[in-house]
């Protein structure tokens, strides 16, 4: 499939501190679902701006729909809806007005307008809300009318930056709904989020991206394959579970750890059957009273913890990655990462 939007050799430099997207090359098909995913700072919201056309980039391109947003930028706003992650304050605004409003920002004829206003009402289901007042919405309420007034000029492509963050677990299942709705009409999504899991429900393609480099990238499944280098273990102690994150962090082919739920341990773990059964062994003899010892199913997730280090809950600990018994990868050439991105350790 054609890529609709391309990133070449994209950098963001804000200045002194390290670049906020260093090199960044990639390659959205056109009709996908494209997830971009990274932890607190790794990029998105800059990459997705300079997507959007409202940050210009300090050196590289991005073409989107054939138009490089520095030179034609004109062209690629007629293509490209925006969504940012904070939505303003709009006093004394009606919903309707909201969007007619922003309708008349993009030259639509008055009478064409009001219907328009009503589709997208329809179509984010705030039909019922029409005559609210903005800022009486709810956030989830909020978020649907920000991707409706993205939606207003009928772009090809639909930039939205973390949409489901602060929403409730039904909320997200409906924006979910949405944005499937939305390809279906024929759009490009582009949505980024550090909730990896979110994501693998509804995207066709995935780039994780960390410290403004692309980690790994592919399909979810894919995604999935590379991950199956390493497996996850999640480990329940009743002994002190940092004292049990230092002692496994010692142990030949431990990898990042992190905690979750408070006393489980998510371990990544370069080993074999054998391996686990005498990594288990190793904590009994250490007096660590494992009470559960079990290999986790891999998710999406798992990957995140691994290629950033990182989870969603913080509170990594571990080696770094740097000395874990065999290393990274997985040495027996079942994992395929090629043409897809890096993995880093
Ligand atoms: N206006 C700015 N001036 C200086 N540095 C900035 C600016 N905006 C972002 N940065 C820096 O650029 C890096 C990337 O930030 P960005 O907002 O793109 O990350 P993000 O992936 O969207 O993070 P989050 O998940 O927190 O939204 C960060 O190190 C951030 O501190
Ligand atoms: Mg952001």
């Amino acid at each position: 499939m054609a890529a609709i939007v391309q990133l070449v050799d994209l950098v963001k430099s804000y200045g002194r501190s390290a670049d906020a997207v260093a090199g960044l090359n990639l390659e959205v098909p056109e009709g996908s679902i494209f997830g971009l995913v990274g932890p607190n700072g790794a990029g998105k919201t800059t990459t997705m701006k300079i997507m959007a056309t409202l940050l210009a980039p300090t050196r590289g391109q991005v073409w989107v729909g054939g138009h490089e947003v520095s030179r034609q930028p004109a062209q690629v706003r007629d293509r490209v809806g925006y969504m940012p992650d904070f939505f303003g304050v709009y006093d004394d605004l009606k919903v309707s007005e909201y969007l007619e409003f922003y309708g008349a920002t993009y030259d639509i004829p008055a009478a064409k307008r009001r219907r328009l206003a009503d589709d997208l009402l329809d179509l984010v289901d705030l039909t019922e809300k029409k005559n609210a007042y903005v800022d009486t919405l709810s956030r989830g309420m909020k978020q649907r009318l920000c991707l409706a007034r993205a939606l207003i000029h009928d772009p090809q492509v639909l930039i939205l930056d973390e949409p489901a963050s602060g929403l409730d677990p039904r909320a997200r299942v409906e924006m979910r709904e949405l944005l499937k709705e939305l390809r279906e009409m024929g759009k490009t999504v582009i949505i980024s989020s550090h909730i990896l899991s979110e994501l693998g429900e509804v995207c066709t393609e995935i780039a994780i991206i960390d410290r403004g480099s692309l980690v790994a990238s592919g399909t979810p499944e894919e995604i999935l394959v590379q991950l199956n280098a390493t497996r996850v273990l999640e480990i329940r102690v009743l002994s002190d579970p940092d004292a049990a994150a230092a002692f496994l962090a010692q142990q030949p082919g431990v990898g990042q750890i992190a905690r979750v739920n408070g006393a489980s341990l998510r371990v990544g773990f370069n080993g074999d059957d054998q391996g686990a059964a005498a990594l288990l062994g190793a904590m009994v003899g250490a007096g660590l009273r494992p009470s559960s010892f079990a290999q986790a199913a891999n998710t999406l997730e798992d990957l995140f913890l691994k290629v950033t280090g990182q989870n969603g809950q913080g509170g990594a600990a571990g080696d770094g990655g740097g000395g874990n018994g065999k290393g990274r990868g997985n040495g027996g050439g079942s994992g395929d990462s090629s043409g897809n991105g890096r993995m880093k350790a």
